[in-house]
């Protein structure tokens, strides 16, 4: 007797078969939603540059995070608008900065979510750069640098004010030298060896970053930021980067942007025992709000095909302004 020839078959399971055997889902307790925070009182006003998503004052924030939080959203990073700016980004540092202002006011209201600061300059420098630079009235200098240690000075106080203000996780997104390892030590010596650092590791010169700058008016005045972002051509550097963060104390790292980056995550989240994290940035959201706007493309679908994207390529978290999109449907 002959056996059938055995082939590959591919079964058309029903749908919840297919459900059983999904390889990769979406949760909501695994986003992070971004919110971007304004002084005043009484304000939620849409940022144009990227639909959906609003500058809010801190009272009116509350509802936004109560919403989310019912929808199963348990993390946000907070951006802010700070009162004023200067050379050296010191509101960064106040205790009454907007985002030391908002963080008491939503950790009062929800202690069990937690609030990420972005830890930066960029917001709070009247130049729009990351940090101190060497000279700043060199408009137009090709030699225009920022001053490494100087700034991390500056990261470290704007860290531990930020923890004084109960911020639950600490990411600092500048990009520079030993950043990582002054800020552990920083908040190791003032008390807060408890606060887990989530470093934006690996962070790309990129135009995808195109809205957010707008939406928190800190494009720089001069210059880029080339000198301190990675190539978008190179891949063994973002390995290089994750590894020395690693080592220097971060608990978690970060790739960023996300989409462009995909073969970025996958090779992290290979060679590391840290969770990862994907930024699906300003550019990438806004590109796909605008073309659904405009009836090119179905806007559900094609944000829940690039989100599991992110979850394939190896993301354990998803920093995306599509949180709440997101979370309705799955
Ligand atoms: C730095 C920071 C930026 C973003 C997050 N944190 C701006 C930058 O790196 O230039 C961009 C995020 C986005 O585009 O959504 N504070
Ligand atoms: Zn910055």
């Amino acid at each position: 007797m002959a056996f059938p020839e055995i082939r590959p078959r591919r079964l058309r399971y029903r749908a919840s078969v297919r459900e059983l055997v999904r390889e990769n889902r979406l949760t909501p307790s695994s986003f992070i939603m971004p919110l971007f925070l304004v002084p005043g009182e009484n304000i939620k006003t849409e940022i144009s540059a990227l639909p959906g998503q609003f500058h809010f004052s801190v009272d009116k924030v509350i509802a936004e995070v109560q919403e989310a939080s019912s929808l199963g959203i348990h993390n946000f990073i907070l951006f802010g608008i700070p009162d004023y700016k200067d050379a050296d980004g010191s509101s960064s540092w106040d205790d009454n900065g907007i985002i030391q202002r908002a963080t008491r006011a939503l950790k009062e209201e929800f202690p069990k979510l937690n609030f990420i600061a972005d830890l930066c300059f960029c917001e709070y420098t009247d130049h729009g750069h990351c940090g101190v630079l060497h000279n700043t009235n060199s408009a137009g200098n090709e030699e225009m640098d920022v001053e490494n240690d100087k700034t991390l000075e500056n990261l470290v106080k704007q860290a531990i004010s930020l923890c004084r203000s109960g911020t639950d996780i600490i990411a600092p997104s500048g990009n520079m030298d030993g950043m990582v390892k002054a800020i552990r030590q920083g908040l190791d010596s003032s008390g807060f060896s408890n606060i887990p650092i989530m470093s934006y590791a690996v962070k790309y010169h990129s135009a995808f970053y195109g809205p957010f700058k707008e939406a928190v008016k800190s494009a720089p005045s001069f210059g880029d930021r080339q000198t301190y972002q990675m190539d978008p051509a190179n891949s063994r550097e973002a390995i290089k980067e994750v590894l020395i963060d690693i080592e220097e104390g971060a608990d978690m790292v970060m790739v960023k942007p996300a989409l462009s980056y995909l073969d970025i995550i996958y090779q992290v989240k290979n060679i590391t025992n840290v969770p990862v994290a994907a930024y699906n940035v300003s550019g990438e959201y806004s590109i796909i709000k605008c073309a659904a706007n405009a009836g090119l493309i179905n806007h559900d679908r094609t944000m829940l095909e690039v989100l599991t994207s992110i979850k394939r390529a190896g993301a354990d978290i998803i920093i995306t302004y599509f949180a709440k999109d997101a979370s309705k449907l799955i």
